[in-house]
């Protein structure tokens, strides 16, 4: 009895030691992760796969024999392959002590469990440079976590060529096909797939951020996987600054993936005594395919990150007035588009960019955060009393990391932007970068936000950042100081305003990431809002982030692509994230005014399915001419389905859309906001929903259509 009782309850433990096998066994509800000490005293990759449901299986992990041209550690699944010894794959490890040597060699030194986090020490063989590889499991949600924290122990200072967080090994094998999010500005998160071969393909930012150009997430599967079915392992990077995924296929059928911090002019100065910690990349392994790895991850976001984790609140519908009104912004402009707003069921108003400096147009003003005088002669209080009286949050846009050379801060403080001494400093969209790595300039934006968030009842930021690192400066450790300033910055000013809201942007999706997303409400997901095209960069997004940090706007139309889609249709494509409106409700008709009324009504019963529930991605804007979602509450009692056709040829009559996550033997009662769908019936079992579907009467272009459907 009491011998079952504690194999149980070995069994329930997330981090186990497996002393005979000297093996470590991660246990997550679906998955296992393993990793062993080999008969060199190397730490080795041991699985990551299906749940192996008993540890004892494990035998002591060995060394794999060397041949020809090729080294044991080099065919060896190494768990943190240093640069060293006879290794050519991608380190994970690079460093230069101020003798001259510059290979690792990383031995087995001793380990620690707690809860759910495990830490091994290892130690070069010969210096005193100490690496411990950190894991932590979160069971339940199917994801864990590794970094690692170099420390140098030596007398003399040691140069970080390349500290990754981790490297990832997938069974043995070939024919693995990545998936990736790339992109551009107003054009982020495009889905990319791509079949692998031999060597090496690199995914990355070089620009001081997350960046719109690649998003830190991927996924592999074994090239047959779809959204249902399917081996998946994926993983995203908690970093805002330069990173890089390297996928590395070998001539020998080893699949590894290596990740963190990019080693693109990288050279960390790590005094005697000091320890780089990288940051977190998260991963996971389900056989569920690729919509079953987004579930987990937006499941992992919701629960485990989000500053709202704790008491989860649904997003506001929010009006921001950038479109409208560009830099033309001043207290009875603002004032009165906030009343619009709220008359729509606005709740949460957001005045963007123009309200502070000489900031008429984007070659002034940035860096002077305080209120132009001219446009709000007393200031912000009578634009945000006006709209709290209206019951609606007050919102304001900052770009606290950048400078305009036309600035009162640039002309007091010009060392204070980024540079190289002597050289010319290139300026894009009229600006420069502060260096948020300095101290000083850190202890200044952090008083000058708090000093707005004090004397303002400020209820939420817009925090952008509308260019990319040029010229890095001298300090090398800039890089990684800069992106943790921020992060220091934001999280001093959460503490200190504890109801504080905040959303990510830069210039679009180019901040968001797992990190970001510790310490933000949402995102904008693009300067893009065009409609249609919108459809695919949130269909990009939604694979790594979840639908309640996607921030989406109604605009006006024709929009920056020329395209001008339905009024309905746009609500139905913003309605799949956190709404918000960014038109120029001074050109609303009555009766857009009166269809945004009811769509944000309806949006507010189902924003929770939304924005908490479980996606299913049911047909693809890549795939064809029909995207279909579907969310279903977390609860499952209610589901949302949107549809949309984007072009229709004469009479190529739509399939039949089959739902998924429902209860089979539920009825579910079914309401619509149109004549498209085709029964006239409105109540349907589960079983019937996803095995034969429901028809619709899409025609046309940019036709679409939303059904929710309540479990009886
Ligand atoms: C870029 C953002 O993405 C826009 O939404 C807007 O805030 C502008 N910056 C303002 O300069």
């Amino acid at each position: 009895m009491f011998l079952l009782a504690a194999v149980l309850a070995l069994s329930a433990q997330s981090v186990q030691y497996v002393a005979p096998a000297k093996t470590f066994v991660l246990q997550l509800e679906e998955s296992t992760y393993a990793l062993g000490v080999n008969d060199l005293n190397r730490v080795q990759h041991v699985y990551w796969g299906p749940r192996l449901q008993r540890p004892a299986d494990f035998t002591p992990p060995r060394a794999a024999a060397a041949y020809a041209f090729e080294s044991r550690e080099g065919m060896t699944q190494e768990e943190y392959p240093a640069f060293g010894g006879m290794r050519y794959g991608e380190p994970a490890l690079k460093a230069s002590h101020s003798n001259g040597i510059r290979d690792i060699v990383l031995g087995y030194v001793s380990h620690e469990i707690s809860g759910d986090t495990l830490k091994v020490r290892t130690k070069d063989i010969t210096a005193d440079l100490f690496v411990t590889l950190c894991y932590r499991v979160w069971p339940r949600r199917g994801i864990l976590a590794r970094w690692a924290e170099i420390e140098n122990r030596t007398s003399q200072p040691v140069t970080v060529e390349n500290a990754q967080s981790a490297l990832w090994h997938l069974p043995d094998n070939t024919g693995y096909r990545l998936t990736y999010l790339a992109g551009r500005w107003a054009g982020e998160t495009q889905l990319e797939r791509e079949l692998l071969g031999p060597g090496r393909k690199v995914m990355e930012s070089r620009r001081g951020n997350t960046s719109h150009q690649a998003n830190p997430w991927f996924a592999l599967d074994e090239g047959d996987a779809n959204e249902d079915r399917g081996r998946v392992w994926f993983g995203a990077l908690a970093w805002s600054g330069n990173w890089k995924i390297t996928v590395e296929q070998t001539t020998s059928r080893q699949l590894r993936v290596a990740g963190g911090m990019n080693d693109f002019d990288f050279a960390y100065p790590l005094a005697p005594g000091a320890t780089l910690v990288t940051p977190e990349f998260h991963a996971g392994f389900t056989q569920r395919g690729f919509g079953d790895a987004s579930r987990l991850l937006h499941r992992f976001v919701l629960t485990e990150l989000a500053p709202d984790r704790r008491a989860p609140k649904p997003r506001p519908v929010l009006y921001n007035s950038w479109e409208a009104t560009t830099f033309s912004v001043d207290e009875p402009g603002q004032k009165d588009l906030a009343t619009k707003a709220r008359a729509l069921g606005v709740e949460l108003f957001v005045m963007d960019d123009g309200w502070f400096g000489a900031r008429d147009h984007d070659k002034a003003g940035l860096g002077d955060w305080f209120v132009n005088k001219k446009k709000f002669p007393n200031g912000l209080g009578g634009l945000i009393d006006h709209v709290h009286g209206l019951g609606m949050q007050f919102g304001l846009w900052v770009e606290p990391e950048m400078v305009n050379p036309d600035s009162d801060l640039y002309r007091a403080h010009p060392d204070w932007a980024i540079h190289l001494p002597g050289r010319p400093r290139t300026e894009q969209r009229n600006q420069l970068m502060l260096n948020m790595a300095l101290p000083a300039v850190r202890d200044h934006i952090f008083k000058v936000l708090d000093d707005l968030l004090t004397q303002n009842k400020i209820d939420f930021i817009k925090w952008d950042m509308n260019r990319h690192i040029s010229e890095p400066g001298l300090d090398r450790a800039l890089y990684v100081n800069y992106v943790r300033n921020v992060y220091a910055i934001i999280d001093q000013l959460r503490a200190k305003h504890p109801k504080l809201e905040i959303e990510s942007c830069s210039g679009g999706g180019g901040r968001a990431d797992l990190e970001t997303l510790k310490r933000v409400d949402q995102v904008w997901t693009s300067d893009n809002t065009e409609a249609f095209d919108r459809l695919r960069i949130q269909e990009g997004f939604s694979f790594a982030y979840p639908a309640k940090v996607m921030m989406d706007w109604v605009t006006d139309v024709p929009n920056m692509n020329g395209r001008s889609t339905p009024l309905k249709y746009r609500f139905l494509v913003a309605m799949q994230g956190s709404l918000g409106i960014g038109a120029n409700l001074h050109h609303w008709k009555d009766a857009d005014n009166k269809l945004a009324a009811e769509m944000i009504a309806r949006y507010k019963t189902i924003r929770s399915t939304v924005q908490e529930g479980n996606l299913f991605r049911l047909a693809s804007p890549s795939a064809g001419a029909l995207t279909a979602n579907q969310y279903v509450s977390a609860d499952g009692r209610q589901s949302v389905l949107f549809a949309f056709l984007d072009h229709q040829q004469f009479r190529q009559n739509l399939s039949a859309i089959r739902l998924k996550g429902l209860d089979p033997l539920a009825v579910y009662k079914l309401t619509t906001i149109d004549d498209k769908l085709i029964p006239r019936q409105r109540e349907f079992s589960g079983s019937w929903l996803m095995g034969r579907g429901l028809d619709f009467r899409l025609t046309g272009d940019y036709d679409s259509t939303m059904v929710i459907l309540e479990k009886q």
